[in-house]
């Protein structure tokens, strides 16, 4: 019985992976959940897993959670950071399932890791504004991060078994989202509405709209740079559109390895949670009749500039990874709220990333202090 705390476990991710509990109840046990807006969906959730804890963003919706839960509820509620916090290092979780969208999942991911706890990282963010840290914190730790994200759970399978010396690079895929076959001239019309349909992955509101610009894909390289320990020149983005292949690492002998499955994230999700087992999840294969095309094909960063300006931030390193995830966040909101238009997210993130003065080998305040002074500045770019 795995015992398992879900920060973010109102969101896409987090839903998932209560349905795998619901689906194995004699294999996971939920001690601990977080949300932050969705008190109905969580009220829910605690009724049916009966948590020890569960953690709200502000004592304004501690107070409304409560009035939400029978009288005789006995699950603990926090709220705030240190709520968040508490919830993902809670004593009696073993694995943390750190499902939280954005840069708010950093601190939450640490105190886990301070705990020892196993982590599974859907929350990329957290890698990519602060992955030296991080990483070194679990190295000193002990703690092992299994990556939920669909393409680095596949990269992580495919080298099982192997050395690491004999990796060439990694071959991380992409679906391309749903304007690659878009002209660039048309890109100043997208609307939101258009953006949020994605053609393979049913996601969060974010991270769709960061696969549309395939600033996604640029988080997913510096993301794997952490995880794997391998530079961004190994780290080579395919854009597959088919989202079949999820992605390859290739070995010095010219082996190509490569996991398939569905378009799903239950998958990946699940062997995270599960691993090193597997999980009978009764997925369905791919269609190897016949009826589907697995093509390939360069990225074009001329055309997805978000790309270019993360492989930027992946090789200068130090606060401006950071920096490009605030400002990005900013954008994004901003584009879903009809503030700005899609080619003015590159634009902010670029022209913030430009007036920042990097810091080389940053400590996790400098780290959140460069968050904090992007936001600021894309803010002002917003309104400008
Ligand atoms: N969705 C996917 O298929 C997928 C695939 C790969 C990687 N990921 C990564 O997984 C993470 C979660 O993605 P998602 O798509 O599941 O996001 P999502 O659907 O937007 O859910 C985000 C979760 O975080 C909570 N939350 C939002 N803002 C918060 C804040 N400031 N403080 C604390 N909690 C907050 C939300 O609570 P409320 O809903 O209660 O407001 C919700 O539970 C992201 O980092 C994403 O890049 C997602």
């Amino acid at each position: 019985m795995k015992r398992l705390s879900i920060v973010g476990s109102t969101g896409s991710i987090g839903r998932n992976a209560l349905s795998i509990v619901r689906m194995f109840p004699e294999r996971f046990t939920v001690k601990a959940l977080a949300a932050k807006r969705n008190l109905t969906l969580l009220a829910e959730q605690i009724r049916v897993f009966q948590p020890e804890v569960a953690a709200v963003f502000d004592e304004a919706g501690s107070r409304e959670l409560q009035a939400l839960l029978p009288a005789d509820c006995r699950t603990h509620i926090l709220h705030g950071e240190d709520g968040y916090a508490a919830a993902a290092a809670w004593e009696s979780a073993e694995l943390t399932l750190t499902a939280v969208v954005g840069a708010a999942g950093l601190l939450p991911t640490l105190a886990a890791i301070d705990a020892g706890k196993t982590i599974a990282l859907a929350n990329k963010e957290t890698l990519v504004m602060a992955g030296a840290v991080v990483t070194r914190r679990a190295a000193e730790r002990g703690v092992a991060i299994l990556p939920v994200d669909s393409e680095h759970s596949a990269i992580f399978q495919c080298l099982q078994g192997q050395q690491r010396e004999d990796v060439d690079r990694i071959l991380l895929t992409a679906s391309g989202g749903p304007f690659i076959n878009r002209p660039a001239e048309e890109f100043a019309a997208i609307t939101p509405e258009q953006a949020l349909q994605h053609p393979n992955w049913s996601m969060g509101a974010k991270i769709t709209i960061d696969s549309a610009t395939l600033m996604n894909k640029g988080l997913e390289v510096l993301e794997a740079k952490w995880l794997f320990g391998v530079s961004q020149e190994r780290i080579r983005v395919v854009v597959h559109p088919q989202s079949v292949i999820h992605s390859m690492v290739a070995f010095r002998d010219g082996a190509v390895i490569a996991q398939l499955g569905i378009p799903d994230m239950k998958a990946a999700i699940a062997y995270a949670m599960s691993y090193p087992e597997r999980l009978a999840l009764g997925q369905p294969l791919p269609d190897f009749s016949g009826g589907t095309d697995l093509t390939f094909r360069e990225p074009d960063l001329e055309k997805f500039p978000c790309l270019a300006l993360a492989f930027d931030a992946c090789r200068q390193g130090g606060t401006l990874p950071a920096v490009l995830n605030a400002a990005n966040e900013v954008a994004v909101n901003a584009f879903l709220e009809k503030r700005i238009g899609f080619n003015d997210i590159p634009r902010i993130v670029e022209r913030t990333m430009a007036v920042h003065a990097g810091v080389d080998d940053p400590a996790l305040e400098t780290i959140i202090a460069a968050d904090c002074w992007a936001r600021q500045s894309a803010g002002e770019l917003v309104s400008d």
